[in-house]
Formats: structure tokens, C-alpha cells, sequence
């Protein structure tokens, strides 16, 4: 499953396509950038930016958010959706500062055990903050796995979820972590969008299955009815 010239393509590609001006691209700080990858967990990019600017005026830091009522966090996160992700925010920050004195755990497998973190949003955390080498799988890094490697199956089942994490893992690039991880997310929400996908700028095109097959419609499969 190994295949170094992938995280070297993408890495190459996300240097100059991809996003760098993010308002949380622009610090390392585990803090914020959890609470954006909480924010992104089920919102895009373009609502999530004036959330997060204000909340960040709100609650700096975490000992600001473990302090804040259930009220006032409710209140910030009012206009985003999926308010479980608001009172599993505040617990993580709570326990954060009750835990590990407010300072985020670098492990992914710490991280993971926090309220609102799963394996996926810890890896971004431990590795957008500190460099630490772990791998993501969102639904966008679902479709762009299942169409380069030309993954069979509905990627939302258990066997297939699990073959995709093993790939995930092997593809991890030796150094570079944060461009690459930048550039999963950034190709999938771009280039290789579900639908009218743009091959022809893509990096993988030469190599990815789904395009050679003209197979993008299929892959991923959708759920079984
Ligand atoms: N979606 C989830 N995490 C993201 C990030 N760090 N940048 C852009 N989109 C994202």
C-alpha cells in the first residue's frame, strides 16, 4: 500500500494550489486549531471563518472557554448546527484544563479520547499543531482514496472504512505532514469534488483509476439501498 510518490505529488500540489491563507492556517496554536477543525467537523469553510474569528474574541485561549457559560458558548455557536459539537466543545475544554493543565496532548490517541475528537479530527490537531505524523479520513478524503486507488464498496462500511485507514496510514509522507494533510482536505474540496470533478488539473490523473475507467460518477459508491 506504500506509494511514496503520492504524498510527494500532493505535497508539490498543495504548495501551489492549495489554501495557505486560512485564518487557522496562520498559527500552531492547539487551541484554535481544534476548535476549526470542530467548527469544519460538519460546516464549511466560508460560514465557519466569521465563527471562528469571534469566538476567538470571546474565548483566546482555553482557560477563557472553560470558564464561559453554558449560555454564552451556546450563544457563539448559535447559527452553526450540530449544537452537540457546542456542549462537547466546552466539555474538551474543561477537561483540557482539568487534565492536562490546558495544554492540548500531542498524541492522537490522547486526543481521541476527548470529548467531540474522533480519529479523524485528532490526526488534523496533533499533526496542523504539531507536526505529529497521523492520518485523516473525512468523507473528502474517502472519495479522493476511493478514486485514485479505485476502492470498490461504500467507503461508510465497516471493511471498506478499515481497508481505507490501512492506506491512509501507509501514504503518510516521511516529512511535510501539515502540507499534506492541507492537501488531502484541499484536493477533495476542490479538484475532486463529488460532482463535475476536475480531472484535468488534477495531480493524480495520470494515475487514478477512476478517471482512466471514466468512472468518477461511481466512485465512491454510494451507500447500498
Ligand atoms: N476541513 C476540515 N479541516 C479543514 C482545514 N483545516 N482546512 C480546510 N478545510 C477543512
Amino acid at each position: 500500500l506504500q506509494d511514496p510518490s503520492f504524498s510527494a505529488d500532493l505535497i508539490a500540489w498543495q504548495k501551489v494550489y492549495g489554501r495557505h491563507s486560512l485564518p487557522w492556517q496562520q498559527t500552531r496554536d492547539p487551541y484554535r486549531v481544534w476548535l476549526s477543525e470542530i467548527m469544519l467537523q460538519q460546516t464549511q469553510v466560508a460560514a465557519v471563518i466569521p465563527y471562528y474569528q469571534r469566538f476567538l474574541e470571546r474565548c483566546p485561549d482555553v482557560f477563557a472557554l472553560a470558564e464561559a457559560s453554558h449560555e454564552e458558548v451556546m450563544a457563539l455557536w448559535s447559527g452553526l448546527g450540530y449544537y452537540t459539537r457546542a456542549r462537547n466543545l466546552h466539555k474538551c475544554a474543561k477537561q483540557v484544563v482539568e487534565h492536562y493543565a490546558g495544554r492540548f496532548p500531542s498524541d492522537p490517541q490522547l486526543l481521541q479520547q476527548l470529548p467531540g475528537i474522533g480519529r479523524s479530527t485528532a490526526a488534523a490537531i496533533a499533526a496542523f499543531s504539531y507536526g505529529v505524523r497521523a492520518a485523516i479520513l473525512d468523507g473528502n478524503v474517502k472519495r479522493v482514496f476511493a478514486r485514485v486507488f479505485g476502492v470498490e464498496g461504500y467507503p461508510g462500511s465497516k471493511p471498506i472504512e478499515d481497508q481505507l485507514w490501512l492506506r491512509a496510514e501507509a501514504l503518510l509522507p516521511v516529512s511535510g505532514i501539515e502540507a499534506y494533510t492541507q492537501g488531502l482536505m484541499d484536493l477533495g474540496a476542490s479538484l475532486c469534488s463529488r460532482s463535475k470533478p476536475n480531472c484535468r488539473s488534477c495531480p493524480f490523473s495520470q494515475r487514478c483509476v477512476a478517471f482512466h475507467q471514466d468512472r468518477t460518477d461511481e466512485l465512491p459508491h454510494r451507500k447500498p439501498a
